[in-house]
């Protein structure tokens, strides 16, 4: 049998007439129309109502639940406390990965923050179930709770993020650098925790059959949900089938299967009937995480010449008492600018939340904002144009690894970026320019990093004889376009038009496709894609190229093209076959191929690979009310293939919104005598609307990277936020001359500094 490379096989993807499309959301029709079934749309027969009964304290015991009230209630069939909550087989609190968090599935009487779920009151109707649920009126042994970056119990965390990034790393002396500086600057930025709130709430409908279990349940991972619920029940994986077509959002909450989902599942078990538990929204502030505060020193040094000697970018951050999540803020330090000397610590402080988690570029969001803001103060101090300032420490190999970058159009990014946001007319001195209406107007700039990553994935394809493909995976799409720029690729692999193919995703019992996380999808997924396609084309050649009755007879390896539903010869492109007819030929009604991607994403590489970007933002500031505008943004980023142009522009403008909005709006006030949230809905848990939104540009800047994947695939989902929140800080500084250092930026913060 003659052998085929993956590459000989495929030769077409890179050309194929469906990647490079900006194609409209394939799912978009039936989204609109109402059509597209989320997790709590789903009512199967017998189906009751679970409401959750949360904790009003942040630390301590329930002593005392009514629940005879409770249950006495019209309409409700059980409460499932600490009592009498089924068996698991394994303990919630048990930790056998770094990718599992702890859970809170009462499995006892202790509080260890405020909204954890204390009983879940099952009902036929959601109005019973709720009505009971008030009636449960706990009573506590409260302690004190302990809330606030303010602490003297900090201590160094094992590993940033609990997955093995190291606290503390030093390259090179920094004292040194300092000392040797012409300039230095100190500074201390801090940010504030933030709930993903995702538009979909998190919602579980669970029905069991004996030992099998079926749930619809939103899930950026769905191989991670089934083997968690298949620990925790003590059954095979492969009894439990999850749908999970459409997400409405999950940036990042839905990574990891949450402890309100287990418990509607628990619920199921308690009352063998299927189960609905869909929280509300004050809810999603406590169990299903958050990201955490961070309170972070830069400390930069640079010479005459306005070359950086020193990075200290040190931070404190704040984790659960129960559990271990680091937000990674000081990652972006190693990556970003060139200097000698570099050095990242970092330390946390045990509080009494829930455990934070995975949210919207985790660690490069909070981290670039501090970074960010430090280079543009530096570029300040020097007297530079930050744009200038930042070219001047262009990393040309990442500065503490010295690997080359397998791609970095960086350059191509400010420049385009630059020329297309009109820069160069930017005055250097702060407070200088005004709109028609006497407004300050404010011009910054922020760089945009997140590293290009893969987790494992695999993918079945199929040709079948009536000319028609299917490619099927566990793929998630939670909102990205997965359903559209997967099938682009399937597509493309197997040589079919799009409408000749059947895709199907978003279910546990198709191939694992990883997760819908980290920017890493499309290219994992996509990978797996490319694979199972080149497999089942290279099948189909072979069976051709080895029967002399086909066309393709005796071509030679290197030459077989997949284009049109048909296998092409390369040193003659009129002849060739279709696949229909290489199947009927063999007598086969179709012909299979698996593909697998990835590895492990934390594993060392001979390159440093990361998408890059840069945001310039212009805001307005009313000099008198101190209220921001941020009126435009233009944003170029360079992530290697571009899959779908609409769908990628999308997701850059989604990431500068959430950008917007760290640097503007989103902040979780603690009461710190109760431990609660006291903005716990989306009325005064800022997020922007249409209002808030300036006039967004997204430049796709050419980038090939022949090293992250054979599609040259980077992440586009996150890399938007990193760059945009320091770069709407930093026109906010350039509108009012007033630096604010603590995130997001308020009203009060201008008008009081104004005034003093
Ligand atoms: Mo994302 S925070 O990797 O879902």
């Amino acid at each position: 049998m003659p052998e085929i490379t993956l590459a000989q096989a495929a030769p077409h993807i890179r050309h194929g007439s469906n990647i490079g499309q900006p194609l409209t959301r394939r799912d978009g029709v039936l989204k609109v129309t109402g059509g597209a079934r989320y997790a709590a749309d789903h009512h199967p027969t017998g189906m009751l109502h679970a409401v959750l009964a949360v904790s009003s304290i942040a630390r301590g015991r329930v002593n005392f639940l009514h629940v005879p009230a409770a249950k006495g209630h019209p309409g409700v069939v059980e409460v499932m406390t600490p009592e009498n909550r089924p068996s698991l087989a394994e303990d919630p609190d048990a930790k056998t990965t770094p990718f599992m968090f702890r859970l809170d599935l009462l499995q006892n009487d202790g509080v260890r923050y405020a909204g954890q779920p204390i009983a879940v009151v099952i009902a036929e109707t959601l109005e019973a179930a709720t009505e009971a649920a008030a009636l449960l009126s706990p009573r506590y042994e409260a302690e004190p709770a302990r809330i606030g970056l303010d602490r003297n119990d900090s201590f160094i965390p094992p590993a940033l993020s609990g997955l093995g990034l190291p606290p503390e790393v030093r390259h090179g002396d920094v004292e040194a650098g300092l000392a040797a500086a012409e300039h230095r600057i100190e500074a201390i930025y801090e940010t504030q925790a933030q709930y993903h709130n995702a538009m979909e709430p998190h919602a579980i409908v669970a029905a069991w059959d004996g030992d099998r279990l079926t749930v619809d349940t939103p899930s950026q991972g769905l191989a991670w949900a089934q083997e968690r619920i298949a620990g925790l029940f003590g059954i095979p994986p492969e009894n439990i089938l999850i749908r999970s077509p459409f997400l409405g959002g999950g940036f990042g909450s839905k990574g990891m299967i949450s402890g309100p989902q287990v418990l509607g599942i628990l619920a199921a078990r308690l009352v063998g009937r299927p189960v609905k538990l869909v929280l509300r929204r004050e809810q999603m502030y406590g169990p299903v995480g958050h990201r955490a505060p961070t309170r972070q020193t830069l400390r930069l040094g640079a010479d005459r010449q306005g070359a950086l000697t020193a990075i200290h970018h040190h931070m404190l951050t704040a984790t659960s008492s129960f559990d271990d999540f680091f937000e990674p803020s000081v990652q972006v330090s190693h990556t970003l600018y060139a200097s000698p000397a570099i050095a990242t610590t970092a330390e946390a402080v045990r509080l009494d939340t829930g455990t934070p988690l995975f949210m919207r570029a985790p660690g490069e969001a909070s981290g670039s904002i501090a970074l960010e803001s430090a280079i543009d103060e530096m570029a300040h101090a020097i007297g530079m144009d930050p744009l200038e300032f930042r070219l001047k420490n262009y990393a040309e190999v990442e500065p503490i690894s010295g690997k080359p970058f397998s791609s970095k159009a960086l350059r191509e990014c400010y420049a385009q970026g630059a020329a297309r946001f009109g820069w160069a007319g930017r005055p250097l001195a702060p407070r200088q320019m005004r709109d028609e209406n006497g407004l300050l107007v404010g011009w910054g700039l922020g760089t945009a990093t997140f590293p290009a990553t893969m987790f494992q994935g695999q993918a079945r394809a199929v040709l079948r004889r009536d000319g028609t493909g299917l490619v099927e995976l566990g793929a998630q799409d939670m909102g990205q376009g997965a359903w559209t720029a997967l099938a682009q690729i399937a597509a493309d692999s197997l040589g079919l038009d799009l409408d000749q193919l059947e895709f199907r995703a978003g279910s546990s019992d198709l191939p694992d496709a990883g997760i819908a996380g980290g920017s890493s999808h499309t290219a994992t997924a996509g990978m797996a894609i490319h694979g199972a396609g080149a497999d089942v084309i290279a099948k189909l050649a072979e069976l051709a190229m080895g029967d002399e009755r086909s066309p393709l007879f005796g071509a030679n390896n290197a030459g077989v093209l997949a284009r049109g539903g048909r296998l092409i010869r390369r040193d003659d492109e009129s002849r060739g076959e279709s696949y229909a007819d290489i199947l009927a030929r063999s007598s086969l009604a179709e012909i299979e191929g698996r593909g697998s991607a990835g590895g492990d994403p934390f594993a060392q590489k001979p390159y440093a690979m990361y998408a890059h970007g840069a945001v310039f933002a212009e805001v307005k500031v009313d000099p008198e009310l101190g209220q921001i505008r941020a009126t435009r943004l233009v944003g170029a980023f360079a992530a290697g293939t571009i899959i779908n142009p609409r769908l990628v522009r999308s997701q850059y403008y989604g990431g500068m919104i959430w950008g917007v909005s760290f640097a503007l709006h989103e902040h979780a006030v603690m009461d710190r005598r109760s431990g609660r949230t006291l903005n716990a809905n989306l009325a005064e848990y800022h997020v922007p609307v249409n209002v808030d939104v300036p006039s967004l540009e997204a430049l796709l800047i050419d980038e090939q990277d022949p090293h992250v994947n054979a599609l040259g695939i980077k992440g586009v989902g996150e890399i938007g936020i990193t760059g945009t929140a320091g770069a709407v800080a930093n026109a906010v500084w350039h509108a009012t001359g007033i630096r604010v250092r603590r995130f997001p930026i308020r009203i009060d913060d201008l008008v009081m500094s104004a005034s003093d």
